[in-house]
Formats: C-alpha cells, sequence, structure tokens
C-alpha cells in the first residue's frame, strides 16, 4: 500500500471545464499547471484528471481512440509529463482515468478488427461468427463491418467492448480468460499503465473496473483475478502507484481484486446517496439538509458493516461529487455544505471532492455536451472570478465548452478567498485540520458514538478525537462523555457538559484532550 495515500486528499478535475489559457474556450493542461498552487492551497495533495487522451469525444473522453496519446486539445504529451513534474515538485501526485473495458469504434485496434481478414486484433473485441448471429443478453452492433459478424459493445454505441474473455464460456465465439488473444488485452493495458507511469503518472482511477469479463460468476472470479495480476505488476515495477475503482463493491474491489482504494458512489437509495441526494421521491429527505428528516442510520447501516470488512486491506472512499453525479449544491445551501464537507472530511478513507464544490458551484440546466446529457450541468467552467466567464477563458462567450453559470450570485473563488467564513476558506480549514492530525486521516480508527434513528447530534471518533454534527434547524444533545476534552474546532457553536454534548443548529466541533 502506498503510504501517500494515507494522508491524500484528491481534486478531481474535469479538463474541459478547469482553466483554459489559450483561449479556445476548453480547458488545458497548462491551466491545469497554473492552478497548482490553487488546489495545493485548498489542502489537496492529489489529482485525479479524467480521461486526457485523443477521442471523438462522444462520451466526454470515455471514448478512447489512442491511448497513448493526449488530445490536442489539452496540449501534448510532453504537456502532460511536465504537469507530472510540477505536481510532484508541490509534494503533489497525479492519477489519470484509465479506460479498461472499451475504446472508441475510432481506435485502430477496432479498425482492425473488424477486418474480414483474420489478424492480431480480430479477437481483442467480442464478435459472433457471422452477420446474423446476435448476442443474447448483451447489447450489440450489427451490419457496420466488412467481417462477417455481430460486436459488444459496453457502454454507449460509440464503445466495444474489450475481450478479456468469458468466466462460462456458453457460445462458440465465447472464449477463455485463458485464451491467449484475451491475455493480450490485459498486457496491452498493462502496456499503456507503463507508459504513462514511467514519465512520472502516478496511478489510475480505473473506470467501470467490473465490466472486464463476460458471463463471470457472481463473485466477478475472473474480473478479480485480472485486477490482481495488474496489481502485481503495480507491486513489482512501481510500488508508489496507486489505483481507485469505479466499483462500489469494497470487499470484491479491496479485499479481492487488490484495488487500493473504492468509491462509495451515489446510487439511487444506497447508503452514501442519503447524506446528500435523498431527493428522488420528490421530498427531500437528506440527511444534510436542514429541514430534512434526516437520519445517519440510514447512511450507517451500509457503510459500517462495508468499512469494517475492508479497512485493513484498502480504502472505501467518500466524495463530494463526480462528473457523473448532481452537484451538491443542487439541493444545499452554503452553510448546509459546510457541515456535509466537514463529515466528508473527517471520515476515514481517501476523501475526493469535485472541481467547483468547494466554491459550492451550481448544478446548471443546460443542454447536453459530448454524451453528458444530465451530467452535463455538473460539468460546466470552473468560476474563478467575477470577470468574463468568470475568469475561466478569454474566449469569446459563444465560443465556450461550456456555458459558465451567470446568476449575480453565482460562487466564485475570488469572492470566497476574500470572505473568511466562506465555504471555501472552511473547506482549507477542515483540509488543514486533517493534514495535522493523523487521526483525522485515511486509516485511523472510526467508531460510532451516538447515533439514533431520527434523532441528532451524530457523535463520532476518530482515534481520541470527538466529532459532533447537527445539520437541522434545531438544538439538540446527547449524552456524551467527553471525559476532559475540549472544543479545538467549530462551525456554528456547542458545549459539552456534565455528561452532555449540545450542539446550536447547523454545527459541528471537533473535540481533543
Ligand atoms: C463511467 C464514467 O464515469 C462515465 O462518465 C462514462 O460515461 C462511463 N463510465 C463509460 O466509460
Amino acid at each position: 500500500m502506498p503510504k501517500w495515500l494515507k494522508d491524500a486528499v484528491f481534486y478531481e478535475i474535469y479538463p474541459q471545464s478547469f482553466y483554459d489559457t489559450n483561449g479556445d474556450g476548453i480547458g488545458d493542461f497548462n491551466g491545469i499547471i497554473e492552478k497548482l498552487d490553487y488546489i495545493r492551497g485548498l489542502g489537496c495533495n492529489a489529482l485525479w484528471i479524467n480521461p486526457c487522451f485523443d477521442s471523438p469525444f462522444k462520451d466526454a473522453g470515455y471514448d478512447v481512440r489512442d491511448y497513448k496519446k493526449v488530445a490536442p486539445r489539452y496540449g501534448t504529451n510532453t504537456d502532460l509529463y511536465r504537469l507530472f513534474g510540477e505536481a510532484h515538485n508541490r509534494g503533489m501526485r497525479v492519477l489519470l482515468d484509465l479506460v479498461p473495458g472499451h475504446t472508441s469504434e475510432e481506435h485502430p485496434w477496432f479498425q482492425e478488427s473488424r477486418k474480414a481478414e483474420k489478424n492480431e486484433y480480430s479477437n481483442r473485441y467480442i464478435w459472433t461468427r457471422q452477420a446474423f448471429e446476435g448476442m443474447k443478453g448483451f447489447p450489440y452492433i450489427g451490419g457496420e463491418s466488412e467481417r462477417s459478424g455481430v460486436y459488444m459493445l459496453n457502454f454507449f454505441k460509440c464503445q466495444p467492448a474489450l475481450n478479456y474473455g468469458f468466466g462460462e464460456c456458453k457460445e462458440g465465439w465465447q472464449l477463455p480468460t485463458n485464451h491467449p488473444d484475451c491475455v493480450a488485452t490485459r498486457e496491452a493495458v498493462k502496456d499503456v499503465m507503463r507508459f504513462w507511469l514511467d514519465p512520472g503518472c502516478d496511478g489510475f482511477r480505473v473506470d467501470m473496473a467490473d465490466s472486464l469479463v463476460k458471463n463471470d460468476d457472481e463473485n466477478k472470479s475472473a474480473t478479480c483475478a485480472i485486477w490482481r495480476n495488474v496489481r502485481e505488476m503495480l507491486d513489482e515495477e512501481y510500488p508508489e502507484a496507486a489505483m481507485v475503482s469505479e466499483w462500489n463493491n469494497p470487499k470484491r474491489a479491496l479485499s479481492v481484486a487488490g484495488f487500493h482504494m473504492d468509491f462509495y458512489l451515489n446510487w439511487g437509495g444506497n447508503g452514501y446517496s442519503t447524506l446528500m441526494r435523498d431527493y428522488e421521491s420528490g421530498e427531500d429527505n437528506s440527511f444534510f439538509k436542514k429541514d430534512g428528516k434526516g437520519d445517519i442510520t440510514r447512511f450507517l447501516n451500509e457503510y459500517l458493516p462495508r468499512y469494517n470488512a475492508v479497512k485493513d486491506d484498502g480504502y472505501y472512499c467518500l466524495l463530494t461529487c463526480n462528473h457523473d453525479t448532481l452537484r451538491p449544491r443542487y439541493n444545499l445551501d452554503e452553510q448546509e455544505l459546510k457541515i456535509t464537507y466537514a463529515f466528508l472530511f473527517t471520515m476515514p478513507g481517501v476523501p475526493y471532492l469535485y472541481y467547483g464544490d468547494e466554491i459550492g458551484m451550481r448544478y446548471l440546466d443546460v443542454p447536453t455536451k459530448e454524451g453528458g446529457y444530465q451530467r452535463t450541468g455538473s460539468r460546466t467552467p470552473m468560476q474563478w472570478n467575477g470577470g468574463k466567464n468568470a475568469g475561466f477563458s478569454i474566449c469569446p462567450v459563444d465560443t465556450l465548452y461550456l456555458p459558465v453559470d451567470t446568476a449575480p450570485d453565482a460562487p466564485n473563488v475570488a469572492a470566497q478567498e476574500a470572505d473568511e467564513n466562506s465555504l471555501l476558506n472552511t473547506v482549507k480549514a477542515l483540509l488543514r485540520l486533517r493534514h495535522e492530525e493523523e487521526e483525522l486521516q485515511a486509516d485511523a480508527a472510526f467508531e460510532v458514538v451516538y447515533a439514533e434513528s431520527g434523532k441528532l447530534p451524530f457523535v463520532y471518533r476518530r482515534g481520541d478525537i470527538v466529532i459532533a454534527l447537527n445539520p437541522s434547524a434545531e438544538t439538540v444533545s446527547a449524552p456524551v462523555d467527553a471525559g476532559d476534552k475540549k472544543i479545538c474546532f467549530s462551525i456554528g457553536s456547542g458545549k459539552v457538559q456534565d455528561g452532555k454534548i449540545t450542539l446550536e443548529p447547523q454545527s459541528f466541533l471537533m473535540l481533543k484532550s
């Protein structure tokens, strides 16, 4: 396990929308480099950059046309190497996004695979034996290639599935995972990883990590075996490199497949979704909503057994948001966000902050762009200041990649830097604390002290530090023996007296001896 993860805090960058330095309306690597000091100043010491490789951008870059060349819109490979170096100079790490399950239909491997005559890439993707033989139970495309056969899709129409083989081969066209052509796919992905690790990349966020082997058993044993093999390569050749999986199955991803981190993703109705995004029924019952009917046990009932089962194997990670999810500012106001982030940044595992969430950027109702659909509203340009295009780009407004938030009260970095009570400065204070106190970091013990269904506050312990929070509009209290501990950090106010902890509306307290 790379030691640096203990104290890592990630900042996710959607590169299209972060900072444009050449005035073409879209973000670039030089822009990320220019803003590294800002990110470091925030308290984030690691980056995850969404796919930045050559692509037709039918799924915002998750349709990779060339794994080894960055998209010209962001710069050159050399610019990305420079970004690795500049990040390292500041004690920061950089994870790239690895998309192992599929490529773009324009990838040269696929162009070869679809040819009628057999070649090295014929089995790099999954094909049936002739054009009128379909794939029962799988999405597929037929009638578009000179090769007689239909091919399997992994996500959108533009993303044919790479072939890692089948757990159980039920049809003649399905190859076992140990077929040399399926092993070659795995090795090709390792080759791509080495290509970026060698010049300084620090690891990967892995897209759809569970999607490799088809007809896998219910434990995804064959897919896990591939990842273990990849992990062995990392341990041997790049022991400092880290991988985080888009899986949301920590037992499988961390304890079996060998990922260092797994995301707790927002899946409708799951524990994580009850914290900030429980509004799908029309009524908002999110725990962090001031007037919601918050119930932290809905989160804990799912989180605790998962966390306890994997805590010695890797990190189950909490995030503010990601590029697929509605921003937390969609339904939570600034004060509600302060309490939310105080919780997220004092929990175990490695926290992830999505760009712009630190100032409470809004989810915007904008038309779809590059396969984003409803996700597009969480991908708009970063709001740096109150100037033209919110300081994101000097381009004419109509050439912006996506519109910026033009609301008169749109939050921006410059204004929040100048306001000591801003969300941005609260994030900075919280992350500073996390870096100072080992007991707030990824590995330190987590224990629930007080969490009752339908009641507040929620009180927990990280090592010897006691944390209590009250997202509601009421004053609440609970019996908590805090010994000689004193309040060392607070948002809002409260007190500890006679074996009782009392919190004023919308407050957060941290206590230590
Ligand atoms: C998950 C990514 O987060 C999402 O943005 C993408 O569209 C799909 N995987 C397909 O790669």
